[in-house]
């Protein structure tokens, strides 16, 4: 897949720069071309030398250089490669890029470019959850631009949360999914999967038994046909996929923010199961068993996302895919709720305890939209996922 591909290989002042250098080694190892590209800050982590000597090629750094300029000029350079990834991408590439600023010679490359970009976010946690990131992280997924990562864990500076840069093979397998030709290619969709966690108090929380197993197939599915997939997935038992933007978060509203601020996009498939409610009394501190009696707890309705979605009078994604998982009446049921919701398409399913559907590795639907219903033989949860990512790219065409 990356046999001859030429990418051309921003590296940013960020602590993670260093693992930018295996980048190179491994994209090599895989027959691509790096053209390396190095800011001033990323040149106090890693050396042009290491990345000149691991890339077997020239290093760019600077605007003004007048041999690199007569050489290739920044505009040819930023439109000779396939694509151009930023790792590490630090918070002020992103607010660089956000503002469409050109003041040195990777931020100009990123604003001259008519080529695809895909970036690895890494700065501290607090850095990455600052309004200011977050609003330049919007801007440019509305832009088109690709993201991986960050992931949460352990941080250089001791801290821990989101940060930390994609790991190396997960970049790749982004990169590969950037670089892939499907029908799907250019295209922004947005999934949801698993369940939802709906707090009780600090230790204890309301939750449903979706592993996220058939919402992370489709994530998959959809990456593999090109698309460029924004996975919002509440605690799953299944791993996230590797190429895909993995937006973690825990309750209902924490789920319709991240849809939110995923921005525009060309379908979005809603395969969480989200809770319906709340408890509006959650405690804030653990509630005690004190004799005085059972804890009363009071639901609130959560915000529904399908129909949140569905209704956009503004920037209404193409496609909308919500799920029906229903016991009883299944098709009259999930029919109802595509007309509810005003939704296009309804993936319905049996998930009564006999099926064994929730939870287990195959699933029998039916898809229903405006043409009437379709029920699909009973087969994996991988080929129900490649069977609907094949329908999705047939409604973008
Ligand atoms: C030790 C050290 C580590 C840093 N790590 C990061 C980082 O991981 N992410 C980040 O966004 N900025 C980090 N910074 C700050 C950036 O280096 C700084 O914002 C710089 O201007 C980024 O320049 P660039 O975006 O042109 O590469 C770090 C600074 C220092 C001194």
């Amino acid at each position: 897949m990356l046999a001859n591909k030429h990418i051309l290989l921003i590296v940013g002042g960020g602590i993670a720069a260093f693992k930018s250098l295996d980048l190179v080694r491994r994209l090599r190892e895989q027959g691509a071309r790096v053209t390396p590209v190095l800011t001033k800050a990323g040149a106090e982590f890693v050396t042009p030398l290491s990345l000149s000597a691991l890339s077997a090629s020239k290093v760019y750094q600077d605007l003004f250089n007048l041999t690199d300029e007569a050489e290739m000029g920044h505009i040819e350079l930023s439109r000779a490669a396939d694509l151009i990834v930023v790792a590490p991408a630090t918070a002020d590439v992103m607010a660089k890029m956000a503002g469409g600023h050109a003041n040195d010679l990777a931020s100009t490359l990123l604003l001259a470019t008519d080529k695809r970009v895909l970036i690895a976010p890494s700065m501290n946690v607090r850095m990455w959850e600052h309004p200011a990131t977050q609003r330049n992280l919007a801007t440019l997924r509305n832009d088109g631009i690709l993201v991986i990562g960050p992931n949460e864990g352990d941080m250089a500076c001791g801290e821990y949360g989101p940060g930390r840069m994609a790991e190396v093979p997960e970049i790749i397998a982004a990169i590969d999914g950037a670089l892939a030709d499907g029908p799907l290619k250019g295209k922004h969709v947005l999934v949801t999967s698993g369940p939802t966690h709906e707090p009780i108090d600090p230790v204890r929380y309301i939750a449903n038994r979706s592993s996220g197993a058939q919402g992370t197939a489709i994530a998959k599915a959809l990456a593999a046909l090109g698309a460029d997939v924004t996975f919002v997935t509440g605690p799953a038992d299944v791993p996230p996929p590797m190429d895909v933007t993995v937006v973690k978060v825990q309750t209902a509203a924490e789920m319709l923010k991240a849809v939110k601020a995923a921005g525009n996009v060309d379908a979005a498939v809603f395969a969480a199961a989200v809770a319906d409610w709340h408890v509006a009394n959650a405690g804030d501190s653990k509630i005690k068993k004190d004799g005085s009696g059972l804890p009363k707890l009071e639901f609130a309705e959560n915000p529904d996302i399908l129909a949140t979605v569905s209704q956009m009078t503004k920037g209404r994604p193409k496609l909308v895919v919500g799920f029906a998982a229903e016991t009883d009446d299944v098709i009259a049921n999930a029919t109802a709720k595509r007309k509810r919701k005003q939704c296009d398409w309804i993936v319905a399913n049996d998930v009564s305890p006999e099926t064994g559907i929730m939870g287990g590795s195959e699933n029998a639907v039916t898809l229903i939209s405006a043409d009437g219903a379709e029920s699909w033989p009973r087969m994996s949860k991988d080929a129900v996922a490649a069977t609907l990512a094949d329908r999705i790219a047939e409604a973008l065409a």
